[in-house]
């Protein structure tokens, strides 16, 4: 989160890979002229509490300057945005202003010129690309395997017991979803190397967006050695799996394969390899981990909330009669819909995303002087009274069909404006069928005398596990006088953000 970052011995090739923009960033923007938080550390700012307890720090920032504040970190400074008409400047209306910041730097080396990492014109030609790839009717499709994945998982359930670790499996779910949506393979089998792979690449990157000193990627640190091994495993699988299909003769009507097939306007450029290999890594990256803490969330707050997980399952038995859900009968589960896309309200896995100016803009509440970071934090956006009364309450109904009207950019787990996540569709449709399907099936159970802390770092997802167990329906049948509470009940009591914060805030 923190912008306090010095770049050492940059290589060429980092650098290259590292800024599409390096043009208009400025080791040091000219402080944003927005009402500043003040900081009683005079050279560090609010430095170390940025790595302490973020949300803590913006919560208390946005509280005293409600519209925009800035704040310090030693000679730097970043622009947290709470009004909803600023934030809808700066991520549509004014979106040609800004580029991705540069704590996505670290992100860049993963990805490439992927679609979360690219810019300007190279980003909007891949966008049109790749948007076509989960218009409906191939979402459709996809939902086929979503759904025959989770039964795999639910039978290995029933031989094996239910799992003891939430969001690991939920991972392992996301995860197997994702790469047979992809590449219609099986890689649950690769799942460990590749979870490992993965893990040490995000680790890197996020260290190398907080780091103060930034350590090259050339120095053969032991993290950087990892890093580079991990690199290799990635490519290694994905460029396997890309050779193959360019051996066979029709490309496959899987994600991979509308990669390969997706042409421009003229019909005539395709996308090379390299380019497949970023967009491919980049889905199932931005794709798996989020989705899977959404599912071990919507699993927490089910325990909080036993009488919605009735309600779920009694919806789940009428709308599918006993099947597996399809893509027709997503509709039909609106209560499973709300309970997703509440648990995405409170538990936001894209907890804040950022901005860096191009050039010098105004909003309401000052200037944005060029090069000037600029966050948005969804957590924080997502708990505002204005739209979300009792906003520490979990309650599902407010998305409701026919519920309220609210601001466009009152609810942006998905982001907002032209880099709106490409997979929300996608996402949803899982996220709804994995839990109708997962939730007939298993009961949620708090585990007593533990708590939910968060772990907010490029995701936002639960520090170790969520306090949840997850026991076998039919047992949980006959454990009767676990009698549902019907009140609802308060996060703020109940979570905490590592390291502070939450805890302490009453609804
Ligand atoms: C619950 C699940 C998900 C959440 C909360 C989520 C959230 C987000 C957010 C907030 C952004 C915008 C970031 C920004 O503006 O800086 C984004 C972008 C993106 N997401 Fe997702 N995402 C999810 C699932 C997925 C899935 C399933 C895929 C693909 C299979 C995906 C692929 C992408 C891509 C490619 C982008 C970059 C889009 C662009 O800039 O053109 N996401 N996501």
């Amino acid at each position: 989160m923190n912008e306090a970052t010095v770049e050492i011995g940059k290589r060429k090739d980092d650098a290259a890979t590292a800024s599409a923009n390096a043009g208009t960033r400025t080791k040091q923007a000219k402080r944003a002229r927005v009402p500043l938080y003040p900081s009683k550390l005079p050279l560090v700012g609010h430095l170390f509490r940025a790595w302490k307890d973020p949300i803590g720090l913006f919560r208390e920032a946005l509280a005293a300057q409600p519209g925009a504040v800035r704040v310090d970190f030693g000679p730097f400074s970043y622009v947290m945005i709470g009004s909803h008409d600023s934030i809808k400047h700066v991520l549509l209306d004014n979106a040609k202003a800004y580029v991705k910041s540069r704590n996505y730097d670290g992100l860049k080396i993963v990805f490439g010129q992927g679609l979360l990492t690219s810019e300007g014109e190279f980003w909007k030609r891949q966008r049109r690309l790749v948007q076509p790839s989960f218009h409906r009717q191939k979402l459709a499709k996809l939902t086929t395997s979503m759904a025959e994945v989770t039964r795999r998982t639910l039978d290995r359930w029933k031989v094996e017991g239910t799992p003891t670790t939430v969001h690991d499996t939920m991972m392992r779910l996301t995860f197997a979803i994702v790469g047979m949506a992809l590449f219609s393979t099986d890689v649950e089998g690769e799942a460990s190397a590749i979870g490992n792979a993965l893990t040490i690449g995000l680790t890197w990157t996020n260290d190398y967006a907080e780091a103060v000193v930034r350590i090259p990627r050339w120095v053969p640190t032991k993290k950087n050695r990892e890093f580079a091994a991990a690199l290799r495993t990635l490519d290694e699988l994905v460029f396997r799996i890309i050779r193959a299909r360019r051996a066979e003769k029709e490309p496959g009507d899987d994600l991979l394969g509308m990669l390969m097939a997706a042409t421009d306007e003229s019909g005539e450029e395709r996308m090379n390899d390299r380019q497949i290999r970023d967009e491919a890594l980049t889905m199932v990256v931005a794709g798996h981990e989020t989705t899977a803490s959404l599912l071990a969330f919507a699993f927490y707050l089910l325990a909080e909330n036993p009488e919605w997980q009735d309600q779920l399952v009694e919806e789940a038995e009428s709308a599918l009669a006993g099947k597996d859900p399809g893509f027709e009968d997503i509709p039909k589960l609106v209560k499973t819909r709300a309970v997703i896309e509440e648990t995405l309200r409170l538990f936001p896995p894209a907890w804040a995303f950022e901005r860096q100016a191009t050039e010098e803009d105004t909003i309401a509440e000052g200037t944005i002087t060029k090069g000037a970071i600029i966050g948005v934090c969804t957590y924080l956006l997502h708990r505002d009274p204005t739209y979300f009364p009792n906003p520490e309450v979990f309650d599902p109904t407010r998305f409701y069909p026919g519920a309220g009207e609210r601001h466009k950019f009152a609810y942006l787990p998905f982001g907002g404006g032209p880099r709106t996540c490409i997979g929300n569709t996608f996402a949803l449709t899982e996220a709804i069928l994995a839990l109708s399907m997962m939730i007939r099936e298993v009961r949620a159970e708090l585990v007593p005398g533990k708590k939910l802390e968060l772990d907010p770092r490029v995701t936002l997802r639960p520090a170790g596990d969520v306090p949840v167990r997850l026991l076998p329906r039919p047992a949980r049948v006959e454990a009767e006088g676990h009698a549902p509470r019907s009140a609802p009940t308060s996060i703020a009591d109940r979570a905490a953000v590592r390291g502070g914060g939450l805890t302490r805030r009453s609804p």
